[in-house]
């Protein structure tokens, strides 16, 4: 199964980098998932039901999503449709939405898992105790989309899910990583995926404002930024019928003005 999973998509920029990118890419790794990080996709805060419907046309089969999930007030009503989005597995009890999803291609199984960190993040239950019970109640090939800001906490989860989960590929700091590998039991591991956006942004966002921000300390709207080149990150691996992981590629493109 091959398999290609895009690093958050920020906004209108984030969405035009994944149009203009994805025919190519697809054309070049074959994938037969393809899963995005979506919870930056309607104006670089949350996902609407009509960005939702433009990613599935764009191809997109699974897409997860984590801290910025509720932005959108609509969202809490209309995630119940959105059957093929996720949101982070150990929110509280009670919260709508799901955080796994297992889909069939090729006549295979493969499950889908996102979890959101506890350092530098809101309120949840443990991701790592989370996992396990998730872990429990699937079958085949298993990946999750960790959401967190701190290195260190994927990298942890990571090793404890070593051998349990197929894959674990972080998200949320819109910034890849370099460190892709498999680990000691077989899991390939990269800290963050990056993010579909503008390529000279704060994070996807005009650099302005967060650079008042940090100097004056005043709040400040952020905006997508929508002007120069796009950047189009993502992590493609493709694994075999045993489920060890056979190759991998992070992919970094850009190009246009
Ligand atoms: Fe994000
Ligand atoms: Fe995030």
């Amino acid at each position: 199964m091959r398999i290609l999973h895009i690093g958050d998509i920020i906004g209108r920029t984030g969405r035009k980098a994944v149009t203009s990118f994805l025919p190519e890419v697809r054309r070049k790794y074959r994938p037969d998932v393809i899963i995005a990080n979506a919870e930056n996709a309607s104006g670089g805060f949350g996902i609407t039901y009509a960005v939702y419907e433009e990613l599935l046309k764009l191809d997109i089969d699974i897409m997860t999503t984590g801290n910025h999930i509720w932005d959108n007030r609509e969202t809490e009503m209309s995630i119940h449709k959105m059957d093929k989005l996720i949101r982070p597995g150990n929110l509280p009890e009670g919260v709508p939405g799901k955080g796994v999803i297992t889909i069939s291609k090729n006549e295979q199984k493969f499950t889908m898992i996102n979890l959101i960190g506890r350092v530098y993040m809101g309120l949840s239950d443990c991701p790592f105790r989370k996992f396990d019970s998730l872990r429990e109640q699937t079958e085949g090939f298993v990946m999750v989309d960790f959401h967190g800001e701190a290195t260190s906490e994927k990298a942890a989860f990571a090793f404890y899910a070593d051998g349990k989960a197929g894959a674990v590929v972080g998200t949320h700091t819109h910034v890849q990583t370099a460190d892709e590998r498999v680990l000691p039991k077989g899991t390939l591991f990269q800290t963050d995926a990056g993010m579909c956006g503008a390529l000279n942004s704060v994070i996807g966002m005009e650099k302005e404002a967060p650079i008042e921000r940090f100097l004056k300390g005043v709040p400040r709207k952020f905006e997508v930024e929508k002007r120069g080149k796009m950047l189009f990150n993502a992590l493609f691996f493709d694994y075999n019928d045993n489920h060890e992981i056979v190759e991998y590629e992070r992919l970094s493109i850009t190009s246009g003005d």
